[in-house]
């Protein structure tokens, strides 16, 4: 345990081997449990930094695994058909041991590489990994920390900017996150996925994850998929936009999970300034993953 540290910005958090995790909802002795969950080959495992597209790809995965689901019979939110495994909540339906789930299971993680279940890493499970552009990630992330009780607000952009550059932000560093998952993409049976390529054709990455996970869905019901997980839709469906979730973890006068769900926004917000010194920084840190992404709504897909 002498690898813990304090994180200077924000004091819920602890720093633990590169990741930052919350304090009050992830002890060390649990994190380091996760490492004997034991993997079955039917799981799937959902992975994302957050606010890379973690609730939109929750609803996807619901969607495409839950006929009932689908056609409303099954009322359940997507935060409990595709449950934490490093948060220690208990679920609504009681079931605090998300473990001893029935087969085919549905996982969503934050963890960096170093911390998911030893098994993960012999291709026994398949595991989804959904990637942002980082840019819209900070945006994305300064208005969520805003909303977030449990994260210490930052005064103003420019304060938040160091500090996500800094990984001093729950998950660590962005860039260690990325870079861990994919230099470790040979050990995993991994589907790397990016938000921007959701937002411009939907219809291909929910069949590029059909065919990855190897279930077939009929032209009806891809087409339900594809609805149910446009924004607008998701913006007023209890199920899966988390505004179901305690008003002591957030407060939804503030902010919400679904805010703009686009690409570029952060252009509203980062200075040229900001931009160019991102820019110099993710050139450095990233020049040996080979990894482009869209910045920009109107892109021509070539970065
Ligand atoms: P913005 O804050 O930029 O709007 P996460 O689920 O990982 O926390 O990510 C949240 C981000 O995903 C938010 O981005 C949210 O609006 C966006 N999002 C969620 N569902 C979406 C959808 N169906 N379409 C587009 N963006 C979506």
């Amino acid at each position: 345990m002498d690898t813990i540290a304090s994180v200077s910005r924000d004091s819920n958090l602890y720093r633990y081997e590169g990741f930052c995790f919350f304090k009050e909802l992830m002890k060390p002795e649990f994190i380091n449990s996760l490492q004997d969950f034991e993997i079955r080959e039917d799981d799937v495992f959902m992975i994302t930094y957050p606010k890379s597209g973690t609730i939109w790809t929750q609803q996807i995965l619901s969607l495409i695994y839950s006929e009932g689901y689908r056609n409303g019979t099954e009322q359940i939110e997507t935060s409990e058909k595709v449950p934490w495994i490093e948060f220690q909540a208990v679920s609504k339906d009681g079931n605090t041991d998300p473990q001893s789930r029935p087969s085919p299971r549905l996982f969503a993680s934050h963890l960096s590489y170093r911390f998911v279940p030893r098994e993960l890493k012999n291709k026994k499970a398949k595991i989804i990994y959904v990637m942002r552009n980082p840019k819209d990630v900070i945006k994305s992330l300064y208005h969520f920390e805003a909303m977030a009780a449990y994260a210490e607000t930052s005064p103003n952009f420019d304060h938040f900017f160091q500090k996500f550059l800094d990984g001093d932000v729950f998950a660590g560093s962005w860039f260690d996150h990325v870079q861990g998952w994919h230099s470790h993409k040979d050990c995993c049976n991994i589907l790397f996925i990016k938000y921007e390529d959701m937002i411009m054709d939907l219809r291909s990455v929910v069949k590029q994850m059909c065919v990855f996970l190897e279930k077939e869905l009929d032209n009806d019901s891809l087409n339900i998929v594809l609805k149910r997980a446009t924004f607008n839709e998701m913006k007023k469906d209890l199920l899966a936009n988390k505004e179901n979730m305690p008003e002591d973890f957030f407060d939804f006068k503030i902010g919400k999970f679904m805010r703009k769900g686009t690409i570029g926004d952060w252009k509203n917000t980062m200075t040229v300034a900001q931009s160019e010194a991102f820019d110099r920084i993710f050139q450095e840190k990233m020049k040996y993953l080979d990894l482009n992404f869209t910045w920009n709504i109107n892109e021509n897909r070539s970065e």
